[in-house]
């Protein structure tokens, strides 16, 4: 072994250790580190976000649930927590180093992770036996999404979703409400203060 090969083994030896002691933290480190345009954030959303995002939810009344870009599971857990033993959690992430870790992480027969696109939701909700979503939220950051990725994702989820049933959004800049705005007549908003950095909540109603 060279001296540089040496010196790559080490560091990698050393990443490896943090990444270790940071847990899900260092997985979703390391995933931002590679697509930070895609995951658009270096820390997982705050408990305090996911409890008020989720408030509005009648979980009785739901079957389907979708997550959009779940990362290391922040939001995945607390939904599960709250979903009817009978219903289902289909998250879709296009990091194939965050539905690897989902799929070694959440050992639950409610919960499928997918890897693919948010755009394809109405194939992959099909593909899990189902015909609509009863509430889908999304992590993605919207204003960093390629041209076009935004609107097209935005109008398969206004398709997918069942007449009242809803879109929960939460992002670091309003623009995921311009995204929102021509499908959903009615949006309702909020601010989540205690979130690195604060974030703006959107629930969008299909009617
Ligand atoms: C800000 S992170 C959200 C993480 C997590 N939900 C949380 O609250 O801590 C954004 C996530 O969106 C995913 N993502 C980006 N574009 C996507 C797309 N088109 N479809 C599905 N997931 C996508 C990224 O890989 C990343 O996991």
């Amino acid at each position: 072994m060279t001296s540089n090969e040496a010196a790559r083994a080490r560091a990698g030896g050393m990443i490896g250790k943090v990444k270790r002691a940071l847990g899900p933290a260092g997985v979703f480190l390391e995933g931002f580190i590679r697509e930070p345009r895609m995951v658009g954030s270096v820390i997982p959303s705050s408990m305090n976000t996911i409890d008020r995002m989720l408030t509005p939810v009648d979980w009785e009344a739901c079957d389907v649930f979708v997550e959009y870009g779940p990362g290391v599971g922040t939001f995945c857990r607390p939904i599960l927590d709250r979903l009817r033993r009978d219903a289902k959690l289909i998250a879709i992430d296009t990091n194939p180093l965050f539905i690897d870790y989902l799929k070694r992480t959440i050992p639950d027969s409610r919960f499928s992770p997918v890897l693919g696109s948010a755009a394809d939701v109405e194939s992959i909700v099909k593909a899990h036996g189902a015909d609509h979503a009863d509430y889908v939220v999304s992590g993605l950051p919207f204003s960093t999404l390629p041209d076009g990725v935004g609107p097209a994702i935005a109008a398969a989820t206004h398709r997918v979703i069942r007449p009242g049933g809803a879109f929960l959004v939460y992002q670091f800049s309003a623009r995921a409400r311009d995204f929102m705005e021509p499908h959903f007549a009615r949006i309702d908003d909020g601010y989540a203060p205690w979130n690195i950095p604060p974030c703006k909540l959107f629930w969008g109603w299909k009617a």
